[in-house]
């Protein structure tokens, strides 16, 4: 299945997984990653673009874009803890916010860029969950992946999947501000279809 070296690859492009206190957590984080990253077909995680099927307006890469917003998302709990006296699971947070994006290995060929089924027929967020539960990890790491878009079919209904889609979407716009890309996600209105 996964191996340490492989495990160590992971760690090495993904350093906030080491702020992830229990170790198993940390471990399936990584198996996740390896695993779709072999499923994908790309040579490194590296490789693998942010927005490859938009790729003439956005160039930055996937791993890139997850530890900007791990790091912010790590912020904002400190500041929910902090200022606001609330309480952030952040071992559920930062395995979120690494793997919010993880179907990026996916959603795209990574030699001839073309969309794959997945980006196709299959809502962005959807792989991601679905490889979170298959390594074994909680349901609500699942929520955050599923949930982190103004597209996602569940509204968040976690503290964690709060932050998550918040600041995903605040990196996504400061990176479009810095590069003066005019397209802006904040500007999507959500249109959650509320399920009981
Ligand atoms: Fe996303
Ligand atoms: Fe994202």
């Amino acid at each position: 299945m996964v191996n340490a070296s492989e495990r160590k690859y992971v760690e090495s492009l993904f350093p906030a997984i080491s702020e992830i206190k229990e170790k198993d957590l940390r471990e399936k984080v990584a198996n996740a990653w390896i695993l779709a990253w072999k499923e994908g077909n790309y040579d490194k995680i590296e490789d693998i673009s942010w927005c490859e099927w938009w790729s003439d307006k956005y160039s930055w890469s996937n791993v890139d874009h997850t530890n900007q917003v791990t790091s912010l998302a790590i912020t904002v709990a400190k500041f929910a803890e902090e200022t606001m006296g609330m309480k952030v699971n952040k071992d559920v947070l930062i395995a979120g916010a690494i793997l919010h994006d993880l179907d990026k290995a996916v959603l795209c060929d990574g030699k001839t860029k073309k969309p794959t089924d997945w980006l196709k027929k299959m809502p962005h967020g959807s792989y991601s969950a679905y490889m979170a539960l298959k390594v074994g990890l909680p349901l609500d790491v699942a929520h955050i992946l599923a949930s982190h878009t103004a597209f996602s079919v569940q509204r968040q209904k976690t503290v964690e999947a709060l932050i998550l889609h918040m600041v995903d979407y605040l990196t996504a716009d400061l990176r479009n501000f810095k590069e003066g890309v005019e397209y802006m996600f904040s500007q999507q209105a959500p249109h959650y279809v509320e399920l009981p």
